[in-house]
């Protein structure tokens, strides 16, 4: 791929921080952000671009004025969105975002027609269902951003518990990204080692509560939820496909069959690589993982049956 551009919809934590990321790894000619809020993606723009003076490959990194300025991208990132608020219930939230999530996708559509979009905006698995109604593209061009994080979580509260092997650690967290997710630290290797091998049941537990928690242990301390995680997420994202490196990463994604569903995202491990999702891995499971995968589907699906209920889906 020679013009690697790659569009970030909403400029705010994750989405500036994912350009941050990927400025730093060279990894694409060309970044362009974009932001609803006035002098956001500008300001962001230029503050990153002089940061590559140091970086060691350089890329070009600019604001869109408009989402029409936001064309001929190879991926687009959208993390566009608000956040959840005192008096909001999950209900609104949802509805508020996927009208976000929609007018947003309808420019993509518009501007960028060969793009692969990686959704990041929550509730992740639901908006990744409305953005594949609305393009109603082909589904390996669109991908949500859920357990790679979630994945990357669980590796460190495995490093924390037995203090080494990091980055030698798997990451396997399939199911939805939120309180149904289901972290597999049992199925991963630390080195070349059964994690089977060196943790106990109980710690089992706890490293998966805490993979769960991750990302409200961070709004506890911080008061907001965390972007360098996420940002660096979707940036590992965006090099797997653009250097077509069939990465196996787990990904929320449109199930047609696999793992005994249709017609729902869900978190599972894909191979990544230059047409977006290349495959799904299907990945035996047992009893209990299996139960576990059926109460976090329904739980997306009690979300896309709001989104059905809004109008969302037609
Ligand atoms: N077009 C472009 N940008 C928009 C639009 C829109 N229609 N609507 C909102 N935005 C922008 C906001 O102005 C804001 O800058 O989206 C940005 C979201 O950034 P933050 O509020 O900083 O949120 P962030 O922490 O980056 O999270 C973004 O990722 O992990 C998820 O739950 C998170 O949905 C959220 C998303």
């Amino acid at each position: 791929m020679i013009n690697r551009k790659v569009g970030i919809i909403g400029a705010g934590a994750v989405g500036a921080t994912a350009a941050y990321s990927l400025a730093m790894m060279g990894t694409c000619k060309e970044i362009v952000l974009f932001d609803i809020a006035e002098g956001i993606a500008q300001g962001k723009a230029i503050d990153i671009a002089q940061a590559t003076h140091y970086a060691p490959q350089p890329s070009i990194i600019t604001a869109a004025e408009s989402p029409a300025d936001v064309k001929d991208c190879d991926i687009i990132v959208i993390t566009a969105g608000v956040p959840r608020k005192g008096n909001m219930t999950r209900e609104d939230l949802l509805v508020i975002n996927a009208k976000i999530i929609k007018s947003v996708t309808q420019d993509v559509v518009k501007y960028s027609p060969n793009a692969i979009i990686i959704s990041v905006s929550n509730p992740l698995d639901v908006m990744t269902y409305a953005i594949h109604k609305i393009t109603g593209w082909e589904r390996n061009r669109i991908v949500g951003m859920a357990g790679a994080l979630d994945g990357s979580r669980m590796a460190y509260q495995i490093y924390k518990k037995l203090g080494y092997g990091a980055g030698q650690t798997g990451a396997l967290v399939i199911g939805d990204h939120g309180q149904n997710m289901i972290p597999l630290p049992q199925k991963v290797h630390v080195g070349d080692v059964p994690t089977t091998d060196l943790l106990s049941d109980e710690e089992f537990q706890e490293i998966i509560e805490r993979t769960k928690n991750g990302g409200a242990e961070i709004v506890k301390h911080l008061g907001t939820s965390g972007y360098y995680g996420p940002g660096r997420a979707i940036a590992h994202m965006v090099e797997a496909i653009l250097n077509d490196s069939r990465t196996v990463v787990s990904c929320s994604v449109l199930l047609d069959g696999e793992y005994g569903y249709s017609n729902v995202t869900a978190g599972v491990p894909v191979i990544l690589g230059k047409n977006g999702v290349e495959e799904i891995v299907q990945m035996t499971l047992g009893t209990k993982t299996r139960e576990k995968f059926k109460v976090s589907v329904e739980s997306i699906q009690e979300g896309i049956e709001i989104l059905e209920k809004n109008g969302f889906c037609n």
